[in-house]
């Protein structure tokens, strides 16, 4: 893992492989660019003259061995346009740079990125975004490719480069957030990740109990304790299938004894087939990703628990495969929900809401501030949204709001669809309480009004990472075809806020 660092004191003295400064469009310089300008003053101002890629950010110009320079190479990279950079366009950059940097082989680098000016960001800011990039960017999932050994010639120290009077305790602190939060978001990559023979419900709970804190206390229960407790949904879906299932209830204890603890419920849908209605078998493999909620919730407990967070958080995951056994429950089936309410099984695809049902209400009795509920629930919330934006839906406003808004801060975003009164009609069963499909219309509503009915009144927000827990083409901080962690720097963000609030 490359070791991320501050550093402090001007280009040319760097004695790096490496050292990046980033220019803006129109050839604009930071200040240490300047600075370094200011010494070179022929070949810098050709080369900002005579080329013109500062507007597309990412691209590179390298200069070997300037004169005067300590460092092997000088590399000017592309910041693209000044209006338009954010949090998140640093985060990228850094996550191309050290990639990029790795493998040209470039072993030490310090760069210059957090002098790139975002309006509203403080210094720390731009330095736990770039810190998050650099873990990001690098991440890799290779560990199943018995010819790819991990190459020991990539980056292995970057320093994020800021003036003397910057470089304080708070950034210092940033770098470490950074890291737990891109920790806990690689902790949910690597078990979105592995597949489906692998990343069993059994295997899932041993992840859960990896995780150690003095103020943590992991259960997973087995098929029997399951049994016993009444998960009778849980057991319905798992039915098909020739694993046990498992109930997994973390519990951390960061705040005050009697405080009413956060609930994070994930999805933990380690294959999903569909069960008797079942999928077509076109990239049915990604269905391996069904318990990417669940690994949201395992990889937010990872972060929160490095940092330490004084807040009290539950975490309910119910874990199973849906699939076809002989014993799978079929269409037209009615179940009874650990609550109590029954459930026309109309499309037994439709399997998340019937595992969720009975987390929710478990979490429901344990009396939690708010209930935060992860799940790839919808193929509707990818039409509705693609993978741009979570789909957040629910009852609890100050929750949504909160959300809403450490989305636009982590750009680990969401948007919001309505959860109105007249949609839950939709899911009105002839011979049940409710049906578990609402019909082709409105989807992802329809399955956030069947979760409804077992939240009570705590306020509740329910997050549809469908279309954001993988991602096929890959973005700069998320690689082709694998797990992103969606939610993990969401709620992680949302939780630090909410304690700065209380
Ligand atoms: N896990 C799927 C949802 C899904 C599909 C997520 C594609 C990501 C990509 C879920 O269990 C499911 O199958 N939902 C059905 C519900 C329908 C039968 C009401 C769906 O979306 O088709
Ligand atoms: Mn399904
Ligand atoms: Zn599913």
């Amino acid at each position: 893992m490359i070791n991320i660092e501050i550093g402090v004191g001007s280009a040319h003295e760097q004695v790096d492989d490496g050292v990046v400064l980033p220019v803006l469009k129109g050839g604009v310089f930071t200040a240490s660019g300047e600075n370094l300008r200011n010494m070179q003053t022929e070949i810098m101002d050709d080369v900002l003259k005579t080329r013109d890629i500062w507007g597309n950010q990412g691209e590179y110009y390298p200069l070997y061995r300037l004169q005067g320079t300590a460092s092997r190479s000088t590399m000017l990279l592309a910041a693209g346009d000044e209006k338009k950079l954010t949090l998140h366009v640093l985060r990228s950059l850094s996550a191309k740079l050290t990639k990029d940097l790795s493998k040209q082989g470039v072993q030490q680098a310090a760069c210059y990125l957090a002098e790139l000016p975002v309006k509203g960001a403080s210094v720390a800011d731009k330095v736990q975004a770039i810190g998050e990039g650099a873990y990001l960017g690098l991440y890799t999932f290779n560990h199943h490719q018995t010819t790819k050994k991990e190459s020991t010639n990539g980056l292995q120290c970057l320093r994020i480069m800021l003036t003397s009077d910057d470089a304080g305790k708070e950034e210092n602190a940033a770098l470490v957030k950074a890291k737990a939060v891109a920790l806990g978001t690689i902790f949910a990559r690597n078990l979105g990740n592995e597949p489906g023979n692998i990343c069993t419900p059994e295997w899932l709970g041993e992840q859960a109990l990896s995780l150690s804190h003095p103020k943590l206390n992991v259960t997973v229960m087995d098929k029997e304790d399951i049994e016993e407790a009444g998960f009778t949904a849980l057991l319905a879906v798992n039915q098909g299938s020739a694993k046990e299932p498992r109930f997994i209830v973390l519990n951390y204890q960061g705040g005050k004894k009697d405080d009413a603890p956060v609930a994070l419920v994930g999805k933990g849908l380690t294959f999903d087939a569909g069960g008797i209605s079942i999928k077509p078998s076109a990239a049915m493999d990604e269905m391996k990703f069904d318990m990417c909620g669940s690994a949201a919730v395992l990889g937010i407990f990872k972060a929160i628990t490095d940092m330490n967070l004084p807040i009290n958080v539950l975490g309910v995951i119910p874990s199973t495969e849906n699939l076809l056994g002989a014993a799978a429950y079929k269409p037209g089936d009615v179940i009874t929900s650990y609550q109590g309410t029954t459930i026309e099984v109309l499309n037994t695809d439709a399997e998340g809401r019937v595992i969720l049902c009975d987390a929710l209400a478990y979490a429901v009795e344990q009396k939690p501030c708010e209930i935060i509920d992860f799940a790839t629930l919808t193929g509707a919330c990818v039409v509705a949204l693609g993978g741009q934006a979570t789909g957040l839906l629910g009852t609890g406003e100050a929750v949504k709001e909160g959300l809403k808004k450490s989305g636009r801060h982590t750009h680990d975003r969401v948007w919001e669809l309505p959860l109105f009164e007249e949609y839950q009609e939709q899911i009105d069963s002839k011979i049940a309480d409710i049906k578990n499909t609402g019909g082709r219309e409105a989807g992802t509503i329809t399955a956030a009004c069947f979760l409804s009915r077992f939240v009570g009144d705590v306020p509740w927000a329910h997050l549809d990472i469908a279309g954001t827990a993988w991602n096929m083409k890959g973005t700069d901080i998320s690689p082709v075809g694998g797990a992103t962690g969606a939610g993990v720097r969401l709620v992680v963000d949302y939780l630090s806020r909410k304690i700065e609030q209380a």
